[in-house]
């Protein structure tokens, strides 16, 4: 399997670091300039320590990355977190960085993505850009843990979240004690 993995400027860069450690398969990473920089600002780990969890690492402005082609064959797209600004882009069909531009591939080709929004309170713009791409298709899996699970700590909250993103793409996942 291979996925490609976008991580974009919204808090929770911790999503898409977990979800790079847990996901099983190749992993194409892609970091808009923003996750730059909340990654070192919310989490323990640099830049540089993130994109070695990925088999391959594009940048943002690199428009001749093999994920600017529909011809570039994966299994799935994840964005985590996903900002708002990049969602209302995927909304729009606007395409000038190169997560916007894999997305709009993606979802050209019919292929499966989800998207971890962060942001709250939303506006009705928000909600609106959410609602046209889940009825393309698109999952759109907000950053919002459930509790059954009994979480205790944050990183357990975190794999809450991670665990449904790796349950998206059929991956049996053991980081949260799934309900039943
Ligand atoms: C520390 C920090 C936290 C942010 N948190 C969020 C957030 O949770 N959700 C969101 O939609 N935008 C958030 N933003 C704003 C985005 O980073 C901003 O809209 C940016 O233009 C998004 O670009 P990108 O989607 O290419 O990363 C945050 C920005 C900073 C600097």
């Amino acid at each position: 399997m291979r996925y490609v993995v976008a991580i974009t400027g919204a808090s929770g860069a911790v999503y898409g670091v977990r979800l790079l450690q847990e996901l099983r398969g190749e992993k194409v990473l892609v970091m808009s300039e923003v996750a730059k920089s909340t990654i070192p600002a919310e989490t323990e780990y640099s830049v540089s320590e993130v994109e070695a969890m990925a088999d391959v690492v594009c940048e943002d402005s690199d428009m001749s990355a093999p994920i600017a082609s529909g011809s570039y064959e994966y299994d799935a797209m994840f964005v985590a977190p996903c900002t708002e600004s990049s969602l209302a882009k995927f909304a729009c069909g606007i395409a000038d960085t190169l997560v916007s531009r894999a997305f709009a591939c993606a979802l050209k080709e019919g292929r499966r993505i989800v998207l971890v929004p962060r942001e709250t309170p939303k506006s009705a713009i928000m909600l609106e850009n959410e609602l046209k791409l889940a009825r393309l298709g698109v999952v759109i899996l907000d950053a919002n843990p459930g509790f059954y699970s009994r979480p205790g700590t944050v990183g357990e909250v975190v794999d809450f979240v991670v665990g449904r993103c790796l349950m998206q793409v059929g991956q049996k996942q053991e980081l949260f004690r799934q309900w039943g």
